[in-house]
């Protein structure tokens, strides 16, 4: 293994949206940068017909240079298939990439295949081993009872997301809040597990003309412990930026949990009561993180 870099700097706040961009399609990647999404995910894979998978692979550099023209975080999709996988690392492990998201992943082994070979192609290029993370998709049933290893498969993994769609057609329903609530669970549960980013909500990601029904839904789904998820639509992205974030009335409480905690503290307390409700080490956890997310977010007053 080469040496890696620490992920201290991947916080949760810094992927609240990341926009999927079909990487052949010049008119949505030039504009890309400027839709607010904390990252840009240039797709190589579903959104790529099979006859302009080259064109989109000539012009990854290009738009690789304009996705990251605003301080996004830059991420290109690769293929499932093992001879257009091999295409795509060969364009897209370069400088300029934070990191690959891989679709479809249904073992441990195959994540530790495709970083293996991004190392090769780091020493070869320069760049940073390691230095390029990854993402897992899941987006099938038969990854399901394998999610802790493909959890921990490898220190370059830092969130996983369900596919919402992909997993639908797979088992051969229909993307409801029903279907999708255990799977999306399963992977949160997996990754908070493996001290990875869970990234998703309970709901289609396609169904981007809905915007209210999509706040409701990413409301939800923040409320289970999501800390930002993918989008395929500009629209998506506001509401993901704002939704995946401490409410201020959020924020009061944790503040009024840790002060009381110093009072508490000085009576030799473990257990005490804010707003009628009992609070012990995990809420105060919980106050902690929810300080430390509003902390993180740019632009947050209360950022450093
Ligand atoms: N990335 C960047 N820009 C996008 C975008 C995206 N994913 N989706 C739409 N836009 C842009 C459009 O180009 C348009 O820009 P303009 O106002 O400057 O002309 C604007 O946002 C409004 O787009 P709209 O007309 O509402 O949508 P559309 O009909 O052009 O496209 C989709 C709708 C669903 C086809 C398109 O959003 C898309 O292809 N999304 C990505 C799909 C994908 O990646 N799927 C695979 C992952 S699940
Ligand atoms: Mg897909």
């Amino acid at each position: 293994m080469g040496k890696t870099v620490s992920i201290a700097s991947f916080s949760e706040s810094r992927w609240r949206s990341l926009l999927f961009v079909p990487a052949h399609l010049p008119k949505f990647v030039e504009k890309a940068h400027g839709r607010g999404a904390d990252g840009i995910v240039l797709d190589l894979e579903d959104s790529v017909p099979w006859p302009s998978k080259a064109q989109a692979r000539q012009r990854l550099g290009d738009s690789i240079a304009q996705a990251g023209q605003n301080g996004a975080s830059v991420l290109v999709r690769v293929n499932h298939g093992l001879r257009a996988l091999c295409a795509d690392l060969d364009v897209s492990v370069v400088a300029g990439v934070d990191a690959l998201v891989l679709p479809k992943v249904e073992s441990a082994e195959w994540i530790v295949e495709i970083a293996q070979e991004m190392l090769a192609l780091e020493r070869e290029r320069d760049v940073l081993p390691g230095g390029i993370r990854l993402v897992a998709q899941i987006e099938t049933p038969a990854a399901l009872p394998r999610l802790t290893a493909i959890a921990s498969a490898h220190s370059r993994l830092i969130a996983m997301a369900l596919g919402p769609e992909d997993f639908s057609a797979a088992v051969g329903g229909q993307p409801t809040t029903d279907l999708l609530l255990g799977p999306n669970l399963a992977v949160l549960f997996a990754a908070r597990a493996a001290g990875l980013v869970p990234l998703g909500f309970v709901g289609s990601i396609g169904d981007f003309a809905d915007i209210p029904k999509f706040r409701e839904t990413v409301r939800h789904s923040k409320t289970l412990g999501f800390a930002g998820a993918l989008a395929i639509h500009p629209a998506q992205v506001a509401v993901l930026n704002e939704e995946f974030a401490p409410l201020p009335d959020e924020l009061e409480w944790a503040e009024r949990v840790v002060t009381a905690e110093e009072e508490a503290k000085a009576q030799h307390l473990g257990a005490f009561t804010v707003d009628g409700k009992m609070v012990d080490p995990p809420v105060i956890r919980r106050a902690r993180a929810l300080l430390a997310w509003g902390r993180s977010i740019p632009g947050d007053p209360r950022s450093d």
